[in-house]
């Protein structure tokens, strides 16, 4: 079972008291602004009304598409976990996303300002939108692409990769979005387990300054047995490097999209019709490929896109800096923004290309107004310095958004203060590519917020904090996140394994959905998220969660970003093991190592204080921005690395084996 871990080491006692007390320290609430908490899109009155009647708040909520058949049942919950959500409903997600927009008079508003990494531009209107989605799902039928058939997608960040994604919705055929930084292993292995048809790529993408090829991996992807089923590879043309062809398969975008007739009808399917199929890694094993549907997802990122952001389509320039291969590119650049008719930023590249202040460029070229991104990229921005963004005029944004990981107060406070010039709201989102949209967060103009905690379920979500025993904790005690009532834009399997659905999702805690995070709920209720419970150390008998000692840890100001481990130890069972990046102008020596260890000591309890400290150049992360922790108990317990295939560097781990003294230093 995938519960040995967690069984054993229990969620209870997480964390003491005081180090709740001290995640708190600063004591810090920020009301919403005046003028953005008087023209909220939502209110604190959704709440209410969600409570006292959540499946009709549901129901209200499906009325923000358009529907060809309107639903008449809003669950079906009578095969759990099995939902079946607005059912007798029809609609087609692209018609929603883009053709609505045109036949309301705003064909000429932009969708996407593209923005290339080399510095290339390119705006796209809705109508033109329309035109390019109706040509590429043409283009798709041609192939012989039909409702229900699997379509990968491999690209880089692209005005296509959108488009792609569309056309297929459009038909009814479901893709399956590979980031693009994949290698062909990982590639073959999720095309064979969704048995693709067609593979969407292009000749490549810039990255870093140069171009990046994509080509040769679905190439080599496509060597692989279990991948015969892919019967044509639509290939754009974005770099101009070469490419290898192969003649009968492999067609150019540019050649069969483009003659394609500009209007295409777009066909309604069911409400619980698939859509797209996201594979996570997870830690261990086969990577499980997450299926979302139709109807219920849409609601739900629509709903909550316009909630959380408070989007204002007429005014607002959007911009998620996610790569469109991650589920918040799904929900939150391409169905969320799109469905309300948004006006967003699309950047191809890093945010240090060829300086370290693109990101603030781009956010004072477009005007951006809401920016969302990840706590691992704001500490990057961090260590890079204050001046950097201090040049550019930011004073567009008035909210900012963080997913994907805790956001440390010490991030969530510079982010405030630096970009958001002390005055923008923070919305910290938890959620998962499983939930599909976002689940946990404050409301912009409705939550004082607390840096640090995604505090509050949104309306019509209901989500606890219970213990080994599935009780709910009382408020100022740890234990596991659940969610404990089905919503919309829940995950409905995994592709081709609902026994894994089951075993993975719903036996830990019976009738609930564990999402396997470890939380802990403040003095007013609020929800603090402490990670993956996997990442829980046990050092003599306390639980401790590595969120909390990295979190202590980057509170000092010699600290750019930490990342910490239990590694077996014959004394007190795991020891605690700390990676940390300094910042630019620390000097790494004895002397530093045992101030953070006090530090560490003085904020959490000396049962926390890091056994070891290494400072070391980078992290080893995947492309999503997660500390691949697993590597780094390898180096901790000298054992060879495990697959390191989904690290953004591979060299990150030489850098760090080869700093490693060889025995752990005593205490
Ligand atoms: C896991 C899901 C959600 C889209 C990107 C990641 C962690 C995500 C937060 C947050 C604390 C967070 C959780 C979650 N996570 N957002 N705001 N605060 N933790 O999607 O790859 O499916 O990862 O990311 O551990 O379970 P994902």
């Amino acid at each position: 079972m995938a519960w040995d871990t967690t069984d054993t080491l229990g969620m209870g006692d997480v964390v003491s008291n005081e180090s709740l007390a001290n995640l708190l320290r600063e004591e810090r609430r920020f009301a919403p602004p005046a003028e953005l908490a008087a023209s909220a899109n939502v209110t604190a009155e959704a709440y209410k009304r969600a409570k006292a009647d959540r499946l009709g708040f549901w129901a209200e909520q499906a009325r923000r598409l358009t529907w060809a058949t309107e639903p008449n049942e809003t669950l079906d919950w009578s095969n759990p976990p099995f939902a079946k959500w607005f059912a007798d409903g029809k609609l087609n997600v692209a018609y929603n996303c883009v053709d609505r927009h045109v036949e309301n008079g705003l064909g000429d508003r932009v969708a996407f300002h593209f923005e290339g990494e080399p510095g290339d531009t390119r705006s796209l209107t809705y109508a033109e939108l329309q035109r390019e989605v109706s040509q590429a799902a043409h283009a798709l039928t041609e192939l012989g692409v039909q409702g229900g058939d699997r379509v990968a997608i491999y690209m880089p960040m692209i005005p296509e990769t959108a488009v792609a994604m569309l056309a297929c919705a459009r038909i009814g055929a479901p893709h399956s979005v590979v980031f693009g930084g994949f290698s062909a292993d990982a590639l073959a292995t999720r095309i064979q387990d969704a048995d693709a048809r067609v593979v969407i790529t292009a000749d490549g993408g810039y990255r870093r300054g140069k171009p990046s090829a994509l080509k040769p991996a679905v190439d080599e992807a496509l060597t692989r047995p279990g991948t015969e089923n892919v019967r044509s590879v639509l290939v754009v043309r974005r770099t101009g490097q070469d490419v290898a062809w192969s003649e009968g398969r492999d067609v150019w975008w540019h050649e069969i999209v483009d003659r394609q007739p500009e209007q295409h009808t777009p066909e309604a399917f069911d409400a619980e019709h698939p859509l797209f199929i996201l594979y996570t890694s997870g830690t261990t094993g086969k990577p499980k490929g997450i299926l979302h549907t139709t109807g219920g997802y849409l609601t739900q990122v629509s709903y909550t896109h316009h909630a959380v952001f408070d989007l204002k389509p007429e005014t607002d320039v959007y911009w998620c800096t996610a790569d469109v291969g991650w589920v918040t590119g799904h929900s939150y650049i391409v169905y969320g923004p799109l469905s309300n008719g948004a006006t967003e930023v699309l950047y191809e590249g890093t945010p240090d290309t060829p300086h370290q202040g693109r990101w603030w460029e781009i956010v004072q070229k477009y005007g951006v107004t809401i920016l969302y991104t990840a706590p691992t990229a704001i500490r990057a921005c961090m260590k890079w310095g204050d001046d950097i963004p201090a040049k550019f005029d930011l004073s567009s944004l008035r909210i900012l958004g963080s997913v994907g990981e805790p956001i440390n107060p010490e991030a969530w406070i510079w982010y405030r203060k630096h970009i958001g010039a002390d005055q923008t709201p923070v919305v910290d989102t938890w959620w998962q590519t499983e939930t599909g949209g976002i689940m946990i967060t404050p409301l912009p103009g409705v939550t004082a917020t607390k840096p640090g905690s995604a505090q509050v379920p949104l309306p019509g979500i209901s989500a606890t904090v219970v213990d080994d025993d599935t009780n709910e904790v009382p408020n100022g005690a740890g234990g596991y996140l659940v969610l404990t009532e089905p919503w919309p834009s829940m995950l409905r399997t995994i592709w081709g394994d609902d026994q894994r659905y089951l075993d993975t999702y719903w036996s830990r805690f019976e009738k609930r959905y564990f999402a396997g995070d470890g939380a802990k709920k403040d003095d007013d209720g609020d929800i603090w998220l402490l990670g993956r419970v996997d990442d829980v150390m046990l050092v003599s008998g306390h639980n401790i969660s590595t969120t909390e000692v990295e979190s202590a840890l980057v509170s000092h100001p010699k600290v750019a970003e930490a990342a910490v481990v239990g590694a077996t130890d014959p004394q007190t069972t795991q020891a605690i093991c700390a990676f940390v990046i300094l910042r630019g102008s620390a000097a790494e020596d004895e002397g530093l190592v045992e101030e953070l260890r006090a530090h560490v000591a003085k904020q959490l309890g000396p049962i926390a204080k890091p056994k070891r400290i290494l400072p070391v150049a980078e992290l080893p992360k995947t492309r999503s921005g997660k500390i691949m922790r697993r590597l780094l108990r390898d180096v901790a317990e000298n054992r060879a690395l495990g697959d390191v295939t989904t690290l953004t560097d591979s060299s990150v781990m030489e850098l760090i084996q080869s700093k490693l003294p060889s025995a752990p230093s005593e205490d």
